[in-house]
């Protein structure tokens, strides 16, 4: 059994509250919206931000089922934050289903996303009011909204820098994983030292997700990532392997990635181009290194948290956001 597979295992009844959790949150009476929205919060995701949830309340010491709520939340707002991201990329598969919009048109998926929202907000006004789950909600939200508006609008900025590219990443996906961790702690904890803690080891953790989803964009197997690949490519998308290949290649080669970044430019010549160049570099090499370099960053901020099975599982889902295949 995979490390995944055992910490999945070691929460599963946690799991299985969290799934009742969001059937049941976001039931709707009216059958062809239930229907849609079921299609994309039931099943398909690895639910990454839920265990979060769960492990970082575990670890600081709570056992409560105010946990299954806020894992609900984020996975909520991840959903509705992807059916969002599959209408800007216009993206046709994920979670080895048909996209929502793909499905029922972009009018659907924006509703869906938006309903799911008003849901998340439901569910956090019927928690404690002093609770600081809303105002970190809001603060992810509005940043992922930020990283997204940035992104698109360097889309077609050739010259983005990695740090510059670090940046929207930490918000676009960073901030959702670091959120989940902040939230769990928070619910077993007052001490600061261990909710910075395991908010720096969210944050940590987002970048890695992000530079290896991006590595996984030009993966073999579409099955077997649940969604197509060379999606970033073929919107001209500049991601993390593309900015390093660009850093390190020679100026013949800059121009020739410049010119099979524009959609326009054949596909297939466009990947043969793109494997050569990071063959040629050893460009995934270097990404999964960057990638376990922000794992271990992770893995050593839990140090001053209790020696548990919950924050030996945090350690493992470290290593397994780099090792992941899908
Ligand atoms: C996937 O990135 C997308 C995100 C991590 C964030 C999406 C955020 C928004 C659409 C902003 C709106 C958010 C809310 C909460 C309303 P990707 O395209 O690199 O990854 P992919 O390959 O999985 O599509
Ligand atoms: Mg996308």
């Amino acid at each position: 059994m995979s490390n995944f597979d055992q910490i999945v295992q070691l929460i599963a009844d946690d799991l299985a509250a969290v799934e009742a959790r969001l059937t049941e949150e976001t039931a709707s009476e009216y059958s062809f919206v239930d229907m849609a929205v079921q299609h994309v919060v039931e099943g398909g995701g690895k639910r990454l931000r839920p265990i979060l949830v769960v492990l970082s309340a575990k670890v600081c010491g709570y056992a409560g089922s105010d946990a299954h709520t806020l894992a609900a939340v984020v996975e909520l707002i991840h959903v509705a934050s992807l059916v969002h991201d599959d209408v800007l990329d216009e993206a046709a598969i994920r979670r080895g289903r048909e996209t929502l919009h793909a499905k029922w048109g972009n009018k659907v998926a924006v509703l869906v996303g938006d309903y799911l929202h008003a849901r998340v907000l439901s569910m956090l006004v019927s928690r404690r009011a002093d609770d600081p789950a809303m105002a970190i909600l809001a603060d992810t939200t509005q940043a992922m909204c930020e990283g997204e508006v940035i992104h698109a609008y360097k889309s077609g900025d050739f010259d983005i820098s990695e740090a510059e590219y670090l940046k929207i990443i930490s918000f676009k996906t960073g901030k959702l994983i670091t959120a989940s961790c902040t939230l769990g702690a928070h619910l077993g904890t007052t001490d600061p030292k261990q909710i910075e803690a395991l908010t720096v080891y969210g944050q940590q953790i987002g970048t890695a997700f992000q530079i290896v989803d991006d590595v996984l964009d030009f993966a073999e197997n579409p099955d077997k990532l649940g969604k197509n690949t060379f999606g970033d490519l073929r919107e001209g998308k500049l991601t993390f392997p593309i900015i390093y290949a660009r850093s390190v290649c020679n100026e013949d080669e800059k121009q020739m990635l410049e010119k099979v970044l524009n959609p326009n430019t054949d596909e297939t010549e466009a990947i043969a181009f793109v494997e050569s160049l990071f063959q040629r570099y050893g460009v995934e090499n270097y990404c999964l290194k960057v990638a376990q370099g922000y794992a271990d960053r992770a893995k050593a901020a839990l140090a001053i948290l209790p020696q548990t099975d919950a924050r030996l599982a945090l350690q493992q889902l470290a290593d397994y956001v780099v090792s992941r295949e899908s």
